[in-house]
């Protein structure tokens, strides 16, 4: 079925959202403020969540394996998560000063993850990447950065390079070329980032042992999540640990998505001990968060007794009440027996869309780790950003438009997640779903 036919399916059935969005390209560009979610003609409007549901305002209920982009670990409004923003709401929204919530997600966060010796709170993974980089430079006194093709870190401009880049202008595949992820990124930009190809141990080591003194950091998202969640080859991340710590490079997971897949993140699964780490999605439990932090004496340099700190991180809603205990609720709730069912739940969509694909013929591969799973539209062995580009380039949008009208949502590019919120029926329920759409195809 073609993306114009799943498209005016979905019009036919959400005619409030598309008034919604004809009063909002009145006041906002293409009447958006988040890119990710939009998607032609428009994106629905959501009403309101519960559990592993999303309803829109039209009144269409879908299953939810999108998880705002795979933060919402519990699925929406738990009970304990509610109750704890509620609390604090009543108490005051916000303060000049820090509250005893901070503490405690700080604590919790520093217990669970050993590397992290020290944290400190922003309002999204793109402050916290951006503040890692930062801190990287100051500690080490050089100023580029290592990051690999096909990584997201967040929208500031050091990160914004070689996310989804046009093969033609990305030069060759061990040695990436940086390509500007956005128009406005300044090519002084392009010339202190270096761009490495995921799971090429040998490549990598060439390169930043090339670069190395010119290396502040090298900024890894263990399992390329919005790339593709593509896994590290076994021994390739305790590999870039060796020639980081051998090269004073300060090596940095991004686990603003890898966080999910255990209670101590990616780093606890595949045991590889980061200098620093950067947190965001599920530590806020829904709410607007960010984290940073890890070594000690790295981190040191935020220290503002008596003055002498020498990086000054300001933000009016850093470490806000209503997000710190929303985040303590969630990682409370998240006992290992949730993430044993998260990995079960996981487990049993990879396989059954995997048994799918393969009756069906369909030259599909799904990839992931504990509850995240991502839909690949190649036959190619995937292992990194080019290896997992559809041989389509139009499958996953139609795939994602047809979930949307078979009431599942997705995210555009395939990329998804189970929550706590999920029963083995609502994971059956995705595998139908897909099977409507592919027979339909
Ligand atoms: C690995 C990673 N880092 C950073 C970010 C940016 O986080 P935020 O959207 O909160 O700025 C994301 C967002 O998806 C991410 O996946």
């Amino acid at each position: 079925m073609s993306l114009d036919r799943f498209s005016r399916q979905y019009e036919a059935r959400t005619p409030r959202s598309k008034a919604l969005h004809a009063r909002a390209v009145k006041v906002m560009p293409g009447g958006n403020s988040r890119t990710t979610t939009f998607f032609d003609p428009y994106p629905f409007y959501a009403a309101r969540g519960e559990g592993a549901r999303i309803w829109d305002v039209d009144g269409v209920e879908r299953l939810d394996f999108n998880g705002n982009y795979t933060s919402l670990i519990l699925g929406h409004a738990p009970p304990e998560v509610v109750k704890a923003i509620q609390e604090a709401a009543a108490l005051g929204a916000s303060f000049p000063a820090p509250t005893e919530h901070e503490v405690r997600l700080a604590e919790i966060l520093t217990q669970r993850i050993p590397s992290m010796e020290t944290v400190r709170f922003a309002n999204s993974g793109t402050e916290a990447t951006m503040n890692a980089v930062r801190v990287a430079r100051a500690f080490t006194g050089r100023h580029k950065i290592a990051k690999f093709e096909g990584a997201y870190h967040g929208t500031h401009d050091w990160v914004m390079v070689s996310v989804t880049p046009d093969l033609a202008l990305a030069g060759s595949r061990k040695r990436p070329k940086p390509v500007a992820g956005s128009a406005g990124i300044p090519p002084a930009v392009l010339k202190h980032v270096v761009v490495l190809p995921w799971n090429d141990p040998d490549a990598c080591e060439k390169t930043l042992v090339r670069e190395a003194d010119s290396l502040a950091a090298l900024l890894v998202d263990p399992l390329l999540g919005i790339g593709g969640v593509l896994p590290p080859a076994p021994g390739f991340l305790e590999r870039l640990r060796e020639v980081t710590a051998r090269r004073g490079i300060l090596l940095i997971f991004d686990e603003v998505i890898s966080f999910r897949v255990a209670p101590g993140g990616a780093q606890e699964r595949f045991g590889v001990r980061p200098d620093l780490t950067t947190l965001g999605k599920i530590i806020g439990g829904g709410l607007p968060v960010g984290a940073f932090g890890g070594q000690a004496d790295v981190m040191a340099a935020f220290d503002p007794r008596g003055g002498r700190g020498r990086i000054s991180h300001g933000g009016t809603f850093n470490a806000n009440p209503l997000t710190m205990a929303a985040g303590v609720a969630t990682l409370e709730a998240l006992t290992p027996e949730r993430y044993r069912q998260l990995d079960l739940l996981g487990e049993r969509l990879r396989s059954g869309m995997t048994a799918l694909l393969r009756r069906l013929k369909r030259p599909g591969q799904v990839s992931g780790v504990g509850s995240l799973f991502c839909l690949h539209w190649t036959k190619k062995r995937l292992t990194d950003y080019r290896s997992s580009r559809p041989e389509d380039p139009g499958q996953p949008l139609r795939v994602f438009m047809g979930l949307l009208n078979h009431g599942v949502l997705l995210t555009q590019r395939g990329l998804g997640c189970c929550s706590a919120a999920m029963a083995e029926a609502d994971v059956d329920g995705f595998v139908a779903a897909l099977e409507g759409v592919l027979q339909s195809d």
